[in-house]
């Protein structure tokens, strides 16, 4: 089958990674029509927004959108792209699983934990205003349907997947209201699944515990800026920002797959970076397509390549980004399975 699929190569290090991505998960038997699009500030210049109309239409329509990084410069006047979309589309629910991959060198050992980050609101609300000069008020929204939502999908997911635990992460003995009501709604919602344990850790211990003993946690439940924070942490714990895939899903099916990790101004077009964290959010999408096939050829061709010497420099080796494609490639054209 032919699928339709919404392409954003991004900015920064994103076209040259989603171009190996592409190379490798066509290599891999997906047939695919990609719609590509530009988004972020090389899109203002051609549509006057970051966020252009086709582009959330062609989204809407496919489904299904694979999406490099893209810049979000600091400070006034350009809201982020990434939680633009994630806002236009509902894209209610951030996956991301962290586990170590074979000879990435990492200080941690078995580590398989998933984080599930709410997307729409906390302090992503982006309400900021001066109250007077000087001092400067942000919102922090924190509401039960979001709270319940999020919950119920991080028990979904634990569900499928045959996981035993769900960890809420929180800070309520401080934010009584905000973070004490996504607590609430956690309980509420861990009622429905007797077969997976629940508890709690307040964000500044869970921190600890997970740099302390990282394979003790399954899945992790966090509203959206601790879930943004650990989220890095946790890539930390298994070799970096190149090697973590993460999903943002919606209602009505609506997937956006993207890596962790931003656009990297500063390795940008030199053709070093890691394409392996959007090929792994790559395998993600395969699966999300139920293309189980491809998608199980391109983790043989990762875990065949990673054995050998071909890596990038964030991970220990010295090949290119389009050499590390190729070898995956190579590593998928030998495999017989
Ligand atoms: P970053 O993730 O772009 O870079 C942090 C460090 O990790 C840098 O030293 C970079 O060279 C390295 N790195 C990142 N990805 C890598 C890869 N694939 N291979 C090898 N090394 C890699 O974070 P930073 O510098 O904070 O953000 C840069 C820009 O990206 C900002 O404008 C930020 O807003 C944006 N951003 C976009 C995201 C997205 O589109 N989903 C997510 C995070 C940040």
């Amino acid at each position: 089958m032919t699928h339709t699929i919404t392409l954003l190569p991004g900015d920064g290090i994103g076209p040259e990674v989603t171009a190996a991505v592409v190379q490798v998960l066509e290599a891999a038997g997906l047939k695919a029509t990609w719609e590509s699009f530009e988004a972020g500030a090389h899109a203002v210049a051609a549509h006057g927004t970051t966020l252009p109309e086709p582009l959330l239409a062609s989204i809407r329509k496919t489904k299904c959108a694979l999406k490099g990084p893209i810049t979000t410069p600091i400070g006034e006047g350009f809201t982020s792209v990434n939680v633009g979309l994630r806002k236009a589309l509902e894209l209610y629910a951030n996956l991301r699983p962290v586990w170590n991959l074979p000879n990435v060198k990492s200080r941690y050992e078995g580590v398989d934990l998933v984080i599930v980050r709410e997307n729409t609101e906390d302090l992503y609300a982006g309400l900021e205003h001066t109250v007077i000069p000087g001092v400067v008020e942000s919102l922090k929204i924190i509401t039960d349907a979001a709270s319940t939502r999020i919950a119920r999908f991080a028990f979904e997911h634990a569900r499928r997947q045959k996981r035993k635990r769900v960890t809420a992460v929180h800070k309520a003995n401080i934010m009584k209201l905000s973070d004490g009501l996504f607590i609430e709604c956690a309980r509420r919602v861990a009622r429905d699944f007797p077969e997976i344990q629940y508890d709690e850790r307040i964000v500044d211990a869970a921190c600890m515990q997970l740099v302390m003993f990282p394979e003790k946690f399954d899945v992790l439940l966090l509203p959206n800026l601790y879930g943004d924070i650990v989220s890095d942490l946790c890539a930390g714990l298994v070799g970096g920002l190149g090697v973590v895939p993460a999903a943002n899903l919606g209602a009505d099916g609506v997937g956006v797959f993207e890596a962790v990790h931003g656009s990297a101004p500063d390795i940008a077009g030199k053709n070093i970076a890691n394409p392996l964290a959007l090929l792994l959010s790559g395998v993600l999408m395969l699966r999300h397509l139920n293309e189980d096939q491809a998608a199980d050829r391109v983790m043989r061709g990762v875990t065949t390549v990673l054995a050998g010497a071909t890596r990038t420099r964030d991970i220990g080796g010295t090949a290119s980004t389009s050499e590390f494609a190729d070898a995956i490639c190579r590593a998928m054209e030998a495999d017989t399975q």
